[in-house]
């Protein structure tokens, strides 16, 4: 099935972003179906798109959530995601965020540093509370992705490397107000190779062995998120392959007896139900290229312009394409290119034009730069 637009959305000002809520709910049926009978836990990144509609739509489904500030765990708690199924992870997080979750009694602290974990022993001493904590390692796993969104390597800021990990361990236990219940990695986004996640698995097999040697079995692993969509093809794949991406943990990570195994997707459940929907200002040839000059631009959708990645582009007025274009935004930076020479068919003032699998990290990643209005969702 490819992307069309109801009669009453194609009068509709643009741009703005269409949600198909029925892909999202097929998404979720095929992620928990895969999940359950394994025995996984699947928490939401809401990161990838916080939208109210979208986010009720996922909680129905029984899934958890996984927060990385504190306007996320509130939102996820407004929505009705349980506190026991809410963790809240992230490099930075400040005193008043961990406050906000020390309060809500939310189920777990992905802890990164041990500066992080002096602070959250002490303002959950001044709370009377004892605050559940899974410590982020840093596999030192290759991702093979895009280098800025790869989050496992010795070099990126993230978690706490293997060599540091004894000694913040030691320390964690010192600390009253702390219990130490789980291990959480995350190695990166939009991974399409999933032998990567056997590697993260043999990793994890390695530590759990050194946890149990000390006498410190760990209740929970949380191997985070990153399955990767298909930009190239979203009506060929509009749902990702969970069967397989579960099963090579299911294969490759060796679980202890009632160990709780969680994941976190954020883009492999929404990037696919969402569509940016912009129409053509202007066509502008010049002597080496046409341009086609969207109402959308790096405002809407900053994917391209930050990460030069992909996003198909279809002009809704014909399926034929028989020209190139360069596919650019209206605003002030050369950057903000959608793509470049992009088979189109003749292309017109008017024309509606589509960047699909935009569900995950589009709209949530929006800027007001150039003073730009905010780009309204639909719903379908
Ligand atoms: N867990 C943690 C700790 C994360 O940092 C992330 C994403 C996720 C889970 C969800 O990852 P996902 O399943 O969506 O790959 N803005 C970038 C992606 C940044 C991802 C950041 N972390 C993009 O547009 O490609």
């Amino acid at each position: 099935m490819s992307f069309s637009l109801a009669a009453d959305l194609l009068a509709r000002p643009t741009p703005f972003y269409h949600y198909d809520l029925g892909l999202l709910r097929r998404t979720l049926t095929a992620v928990q179906a895969a999940a359950r009978p394994r025995d996984f836990h699947v928490h939401y990144a809401l990161k990838a798109n916080a939208n109210a509609p979208i986010l009720q739509t996922i909680r129905e489904f029984g899934l958890g959530a996984d927060c990385v500030s504190g306007n996320e765990v509130k939102r996820a708690l407004e929505t009705g995601f349980l506190p026991r199924d809410v963790v809240f992870a992230g490099v930075g997080k400040s005193d008043a965020e961990i406050n906000l979750a020390l309060a809500a009694d939310i189920w777990c602290f992905n802890a990164e540093s041990v500066e992080e974990l002096m602070v959250l022993n002490e303002l959950a001493g001044a709370q009377r509370r004892t605050a559940r904590v899974a410590l982020r390692i840093n596999p030192d796993v290759d991702a093979k992705t895009h280098p800025h969104i790869t989050t496992g390597l010795a070099a990126n800021k993230f978690g706490i490397s293997l060599t540091d990990l004894p000694g913040v361990v030691d320390y964690l236990t010192t600390l009253p107000n702390l219990e130490l219940v789980g291990l959480h990695a995350h190695i990166g986004s939009q991974i399409t190779d999933l032998t990567v996640f056997a590697d993260l698995s043999h990793r994890l097999n390695e530590l759990q062995t050194w946890f149990a040697d000390r006498g410190q079995p760990l209740a929970h692993l949380n191997v985070g998120g990153g399955l990767g969509i298909d930009y190239y093809a979203p009506d060929t794949n509009p749902v990702p392959d969970f069967e397989a991406y579960f099963d090579v943990f299911a294969r490759h990570l060796v679980r202890r007896p009632g160990q709780q195994l969680h994941v976190e997707l954020g883009r492999a459940i929404v990037a696919q139900c969402g569509t940016l929907v912009s129409r053509v200002l202007y066509v502008k040839h010049s002597q080496q290229t046409q341009f086609a000059i969207l109402d959308a631009g790096m405002t809407e959708l900053m994917r391209p312009a930050l990460y030069q990645s992909y996003h198909h582009i279809e002009n809704l007025s014909s399926r034929q394409p028989n020209a190139t274009y360069d596919v650019v935004g209206p605003i002030c930076e050369s950057s903000d290119t959608f793509g470049r020479a992009v088979p189109l068919p003749d292309t017109r003032r008017g024309d509606i034009v589509v960047l699909r699998s935009a569900g995950a990290y589009g709209e949530v990643m929006s800027s007001a730069y150039n003073l730009r209005d905010k780009a309204e969702a639909v719903y379908v």
